[in-house]
């Protein structure tokens, strides 16, 4: 394995990060984030209407299956981002895209026709602790009579349905849905009375692409004092987890307002950021009652357009990569100026949120991305457009099960930690 040229790479990076990082993205930016303008449903809608039928498993089992204890929660001081991952075929992965119905076919890279499937079985290892094992039921009792919310783009849409996908085999039929209102996705658990909603918001604040269909990478206009519009859907919520970063990265500059609708004009991403997650902040800060609710942010998800930044004179991308990064790897499409505002937004904040930095465990995963066995412009991938990976592999989402199954062990992890404190709020 070769690793990238590190450090002239590093010192592009601290000169120009996010020019840099934003110009290699716009090429495969564009050609996914854009599908969804003609699509009749593509990578950044929702699936249609959904209310599926589930195979039965004994009532009585999965109802009294729940120990209430057991499992040990990751000690504080124990950072659960850093270390490494390990090979398992035995126990991973904890679903298929078979076995779980409500996958969509953008993330089903088996049904798919991917021929490797190395990518499932690879588990995080934090070098200094041991993650839970994810127990749904555990997780569901946690969750009881309440609600989980994911707010962000289409890769949070994936760790969304990574979450059901994970909790729903212990459901017995009948007793899970899943239905859609605008701009929202809801999975329920009926006998807990838990919702897993996934609320679509690619910049958080509103937008032009809030429609949860009609929206184009190309086209982005940002009203970065404004949040209203989605908030108040939030607003009750019992655990919110937040994204907002690749939409961001299409261009270094955004047209935006601050103010009134007639103020348009261009700004800095970086600035455009900050701005936006300040009025985040002011929102948090007004509307969350820390003693019930319980907030968390996804550090940015990465990409893998450039396989030179692993593979010495590669002219490709994450297509055919079958084998996880080993050693220090940091891709050019995570940019650390966005992180650096976000980590001093977070420490500005009165609220707590519990920021979930999977950005590196996510960059030694070049071989966890959608690549050509996804769809576009809702039809799966054509042999011709298969057979050139270098225009058409997708290599910003990730296979299910896959990456985001972790980024949600991580999630779990966490709310097991504050169980007693979930209790309390009840
Ligand atoms: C798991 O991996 C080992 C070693 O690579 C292999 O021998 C074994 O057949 C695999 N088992 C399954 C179930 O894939
Ligand atoms: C069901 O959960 C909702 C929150 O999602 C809560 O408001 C409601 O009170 C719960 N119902 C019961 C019967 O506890
Ligand atoms: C901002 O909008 C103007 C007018 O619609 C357009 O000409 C310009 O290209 C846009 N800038 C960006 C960065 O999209
Ligand atoms: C944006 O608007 C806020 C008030 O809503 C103001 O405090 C801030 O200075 C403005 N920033 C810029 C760069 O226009
Ligand atoms: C915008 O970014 C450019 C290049 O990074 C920088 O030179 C300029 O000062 C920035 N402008 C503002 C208003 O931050
Ligand atoms: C995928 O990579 C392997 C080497 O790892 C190579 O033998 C094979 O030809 C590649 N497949 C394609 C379709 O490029
Ligand atoms: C997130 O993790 C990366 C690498 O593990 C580290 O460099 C960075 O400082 C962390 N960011 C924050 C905001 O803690």
């Amino acid at each position: 394995m070769t690793t990238p040229p590190s450090s002239p790479h590093r010192q592009i990076l601290s000169i120009s990060p996010f020019a840099l990082a934003s110009l290699l993205l716009i090429g495969a930016t564009r050609l996914i984030l854009e599908n969804s303008k003609q699509g009749r449903f593509s990578l950044l809608q929702f699936p249609p209407d959904e209310i599926l039928p589930l195979e039965i498993e004994e009532q009585s089992s999965w109802a009294s299956n729940f120990s209430g204890g057991g499992s040990v929660a990751v000690p504080d001081d124990c950072n659960v981002f850093d270390g490494k991952w390990v090979y398992d075929n035995t126990s991973y992965p904890l679903y298929t895209d078979e076995s779980c119905p409500y996958l969509s076919p953008q993330v089903t890279c088996q049904k798919n026709g991917r021929p490797d499937s190395l990518y499932q079985n690879w588990v995080w290892k934090p070098s200094e602790c041991e993650l839970p094992r994810f127990d749904a039921l555990k997780l569901l009792e946690i969750l009881r009579n309440k609600r989980l919310m994911f707010i962000g783009d289409s890769i949070h849409r994936s760790q969304h349905q990574s979450m059901v996908c994970l909790v729903q085999s212990v459901i017995p039929d009948g007793k899970k849905s899943v239905h859609r209102k605008p701009s929202m996705k809801i999975f329920r658990a009926e006998e807990f009375n838990v919702s897993i909603e996934f609320y679509w918001a690619p910049f958080l604040v509103e937008s032009i692409s809030d429609h949860a269909k009609k929206h184009s990478v190309q086209e982005r206009l940002v009203k970065l004092d404004s949040i209203a519009k989605h908030s108040r859907h939030w607003e009750g919520a019992d655990v919110l987890v937040f994204n907002s970063y690749v939409w961001w990265m299409y261009k270094p500059i955004i047209n935006a307002t601050n103010g009134t609708d007639s103020d348009m004009q261009e700004y800095n991403v970086t600035t455009a950021y900050r701005l936006a997650l300040r009025t985040w902040a002011n929102w948090l800060e007004t509307s969350i009652d820390g003693r019930k609710q319980r907030v968390f942010f996804m550090s940015s998800s990465p990409t893998h357009l450039w396989n030179w930044e692993w593979k010495a004179g590669g002219l490709g991308n994450c297509f055919n990569e079958s084998d996880p990064i080993q050693g220090p790897y940091w891709g050019t499409g995570s940019s650390h100026e966005i992180m650096g505002i976000l980590h001093d937004i977070l420490q500005e904040l009165k609220v707590e949120v519990t920021f979930l930095n999977i950005t590196q465990l996510s960059e030694f995963r070049k071989d966890g991305h959608t690549s050509v066995y996804t769809e576009r412009k809702g039809n799966l991938l054509t042999s011709e457009e298969r057979a050139d990976p270098n225009t058409y592999a997708d290599c910003i989402h990730w296979c299910l099960p896959g990456i985001p199954d972790t980024w949600n062990q991580i999630l779990y992890a966490h709310l097991l930690a504050d169980y007693g404190f979930l209790q309390m709020s009840i």
